[in-house]
């Protein structure tokens, strides 16, 4: 405990356009409000029962009930995960930069954390990744589409390293996956050691309820379900489900806004100048250099909230930016140029 780094997110007066957590920056579906409104005082005295809406959320993905775990939010999936399956000794290897929390949770282990940098272009690490698998490794987690760079692993790639890890389990975060629109949740059961994740904390609009699904072979979840604690998704984010789930047209009338915005907003980068990475998910990665801290407080000044990445291992000078729908993306445009200019014109005095 005393070797952890605290980890305190930038939260705190985010009342203005937020795209630095790459949340949906609208809201929920307007049926899940329907339901939260009416909700009884009765009904919050019972412990929530997770099950019934565990087989519904099993239906609607595609796996057996018995192969998927409700959590709270994707987080306590992880944790749980390298809870029960990292102890002294063990490896949990990691394509480097990605999503923080991975570290996080695996310095509460007593297992290390292995990690390996991707190339300046930030692709999928592929043939480093298999060099680095050792008899230790008993975790290989990859965020497909990855953050903060909006990279993507190959369905082929993930076999491969399943098949060269056959000790470990190999976890696939598939939380962005509704903007990439390819998965390898059809391959849980078959592919033996493979666990896949998904969170109802981007697409879906719904961060605050924390929910996230954890789906893996039956031999393999039944460790995960011992430790996972029976109530920790609560009762009304098990309402909430259901109605997120049926709303497909909201969901796809979203992504398909995400979508359309992020290749303007692209198009915006490159008219700036500003060097950017290929993106599968809502944000992307931009290369400000050393003026990056400068950049985030004067976008934050403008009420546009971006997210300074540049400690990642290889981000040097970097901020990542949601993608939201158009109209906020046009606007974060226009203040993101008058920052540029603003910055620029001061490297020229
Ligand atoms: C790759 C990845 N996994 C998981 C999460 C967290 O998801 P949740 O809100 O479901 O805990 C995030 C959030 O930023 C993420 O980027």
């Amino acid at each position: 405990m005393k070797a952890m780094k605290e980890y305190h997110p930038p939260l705190g007066n985010r009342d203005a356009m937020r795209l630095d957590f790459n949340e949906n920056t609208i809201a929920c579906s307007p049926r899940v409000k329907e339901v939260l409104g009416r909700i009884s005082a009765g009904a919050l005295t019972r412990y929530p029962e997770r099950e019934p809406v565990e087989r519904t959320v099993a239906e609607h993905i595609g796996v057996a009930a018995e192969q998927l775990v409700l959590t709270n939010g994707v987080d306590e999936a992880i944790h749980v995960l390298f809870e029960t399956f990292l102890d002294a000794g063990d490896e949990l290897l990691l394509p480097v930069p990605t999503y923080t929390m991975y570290e996080v949770y695996a310095s509460a282990t007593d297992a290390q954390a292995v990690t390996v940098q991707a190339a300046e272009d930030l692709r999928f690490p592929f043939e480093r990744l298999l060099s680095a698998i050792t008899p230790q490794t008993k975790i290989v987690a990859i965020a497909n589409p990855n953050s903060p760079s909006g990279s993507v692993a190959t369905r082929e790639q993930i076999v491969e390293i399943a098949r060269r890890a056959p000790a470990a389990v190999v976890l696939v975060d598939e939380a962005y996956f509704h903007f990439f629109g390819e998965t390898v949740m059809d391959l849980v059961g078959s592919v033996p050691n493979l666990m896949v994740a998904r969170t109802f904390s981007k697409a879906y609009g719904l961060a605050g309820l924390r929910l996230g699904v954890l789906a893996g072979p039956v031999d393999l979840m039944k460790w995960v379900r011992r430790v996972l604690s029976p109530y920790s998704v609560n009762s009304l984010a098990l309402a909430c489900l259901p109605p997120a789930l049926e709303d497909t047209a909201y969901l796809n009338w979203y992504v398909g806004e995400v979508l359309a915005a992020r290749t303007e907003f692209e198009a915006s980068l490159d008219e700036l100048k500003i060097r950017h990475w290929p993106s599968r998910a809502n944000f992307v990665l931009v290369e400000i250099g050393e003026k990056h801290k400068e950049l985030v407080r004067l976008m934050s000044a403008g009420g546009v909230l971006v997210r300074d990445r540049s400690s990642d291992p290889g981000c040097d000078g970097c901020v990542r930016i949601t993608i939201g729908m158009r109209e906020q993306m046009r606007e974060a445009a226009l203040v993101l140029r008058k920052t540029m200019e603003e910055l620029r014109s001061e490297g020229n005095e």
